[in-house]
């Protein structure tokens, strides 16, 4: 039988860098098949080589044992295969109708467009899939999880039987993700076939049944998801041998608060008070709504507060809306979203990673020659950052090679204190200890840390964890808490 898809040989270039190094990949069809590897692994290049937007320089693909069609001929791949990004390509301005029947709008006489059809393709679109979303909202307004169900409607619309999730579930909090896969498992049993990336090994156990490992291009290991335990997903992963990851106990004594929030009420939350102590690391949980990032934003100064007051090290704040007064000082942030909010695309990663600092690599603003160059490469080395060289546009960067741009350049300033949401998000299980232990290097030095996440490996790493529900604190756990009371917690279930 033939393979939904079936790949052979794909060999992907970009200048040095040896992306796919004739990987074979066969997924079965109606399958659930898991896609994994670390950061830079080849994933994401995979996807695109299969959905035709890239051209590999070898190897050859077939679906349902057809030869793909040509590169330029999109429709004909948009009739086959379709993926829904990390990035939404969703147009924000336009209503979720308009953007289900793009390009391909339904006409009556005359050639004009028939909108009372449109509108109707759009409801019986959702309504097959069981979504409950009005067909004339913004499609900005939609939720991240509104948005990949209108993308897979958009997808088997088009007539595609294989659709592609590249991290899905990246921003989805537990529910949204469960609410997901039911999707994904009723589409299943539709005869739809799944390709599945995910950098959170549970769910693959969860989703898939079978599960390829990339590594350095390579594909190391292909295999039914029940055969392999996770300590071998995750050796074949790095190529070296699991161990157990051992939280370090903290002997150290109490130190001075550091952080006072008092009372502060932002857009989304209320009456918020908490201290960040020298030293400490203090995570904040809670669902999306929650007001959790808003907090965080607002203490990085991305977004004014209502009332209340701040204070760092003793002196008050003046109230936001300035992040550059935020980082002077003395507060590094790293922001949600790092396509909008974080790195500059265009940029190298030398002029990314420093420009916290450019105002300490020379004086009266001017740069030494190198010193910028240097300073980016020792960031690079000490993060791990998989790059063809510090003058390597970020855009080309894989997504979590991205994040550890951010987070090096947070820690580049020597913060007092460091804002972080969601600082792992995207990024491969090994990346992401080497990630935690530089905070956790940071906090050894007297830096206090505020760490947004949902994330149970981030919770861990934090000596409290404050939950938010609906604007409020409604839980504050101790160190020793079990991953049930967060889950409890998050979801508004202590409150009854
Ligand atoms: N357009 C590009 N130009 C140059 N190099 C690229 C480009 N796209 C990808 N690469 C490189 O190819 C390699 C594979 O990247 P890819 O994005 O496929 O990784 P990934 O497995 O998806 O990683 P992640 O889990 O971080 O998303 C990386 O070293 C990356 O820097
Ligand atoms: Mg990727």
């Amino acid at each position: 039988m033939n393979g939904a898809v079936d790949a052979s040989g794909i060999t992907k270039r970009f200048g040095q860098t040896l992306a796919l190094d004739a990987v074979d990949l066969r997924v079965e069809p109606h399958a659930s098949h898991a896609l994994v590897g670390r950061n830079g692994a080849g994933k994401s290049t995979l996807v695109a080589v299969l959905t035709g937007l890239l051209r590999p320089d070898a190897g050859r693909i077939a679906f349902d044992g057809v030869p793909a069609p040509p590169r330029d001929d999109r429709a004909a791949w948009q009739r086959l295969v379709a993926c829904v990004y990390q990035r939404s390509t969703i147009i924000g301005a336009l209503s979720v109708a308009e953007n289900l029947f793009l390009n391909r709008y339904p006409t009556g006489r005359g050639g004009a467009i028939d909108w009372r059809a449109v509108r109707r393709g759009a409801r019986e679109l959702l309504d097959g899939l069981e979504v409950g979303i009005d067909v004339d909202r913004a499609a900005a307004d939609l939720s991240v999880e509104e948005r990949q169900l209108v993308e897979i409607a958009r997808a088997l619309s088009f007539g595609a039987r294989f659709i592609i999730l590249d991290e899905p579930t990246a921003q989805l909090n537990k529910a949204a993700i469960d609410r997901l896969f039911a999707h994904v498992r009723a589409l299943q049993a539709a005869g739809v076939t799944f390709l599945f990336i995910s950098h959170h090994l549970e769910e693959i156990y969860e989703i898939a049944r079978t599960v390829t490992v990339l590594r350095d291009g390579r594909c190391v290991r292909t295999g039914p998801v029940d055969a392999i335990t996770k300590a071998d997903l995750i050796a074949a992963m790095t190529g070296e041998d699991a161990h157990a990851v051992v939280a370090m106990p903290r002997d150290e004594g109490p130190r001075e608060p550091l952080v006072e929030v008092r009372a502060l009420c932002g857009n989304g939350f209320e009456d918020i008070s908490l201290t960040v102590r020298a030293g400490e690391v203090v995570g904040i949980a809670g669902i999306g709504g929650s007001g959790k990032t808003a907090l965080a934003e607002t203490l990085a100064g991305l977004r004014r507060a209502r009332a209340g007051s701040i204070t760092l090290a003793g002196d008050a704040l003046p109230n936001g809306g300035d992040v550059r007064a935020r980082i002077d000082a003395g507060i590094g942030f790293v922001p949600r979203d790092r396509q909008v909010q974080g790195v500059v695309p265009a940029l190298s990663v030398a002029d990314n990673a420093t420009m916290t600092i450019w105002n300490r690599l020379g004086r009266f603003g001017v740069i030494p020659p190198g010193a910028r160059e240097r300073s980016a490469r020792r960031m690079m080395d000490a993060f791990g950052i998989i790059a063809s060289g510090p003058q390597a546009p970020v855009e080309s960067l894989s997504g979590g090679n991205q994040q550890k741009v951010l987070l090096a350049r947070a820690l580049a300033s020597d913060p007092r204190l460091l804002v972080l949401i969601d600082p792992t998000a995207g990024v491969d299980v090994k990346s992401k200890e080497v990630l935690l232990d530089a905070v956790d290097a940071a906090r050894r030095n007297g830096t206090g840390v505020l760490l947004v996440s949902d994330d149970p490996d981030d919770l861990r790493t934090c000596d409290r964890v404050i939950v938010l529900f609906e604007g409020r604190v409604t839980a504050e756990l101790a160190a020793g808490w079990r991953e049930h009371d967060v889950i409890a917690a998050t979801e508004g279930m202590a409150l009854a």
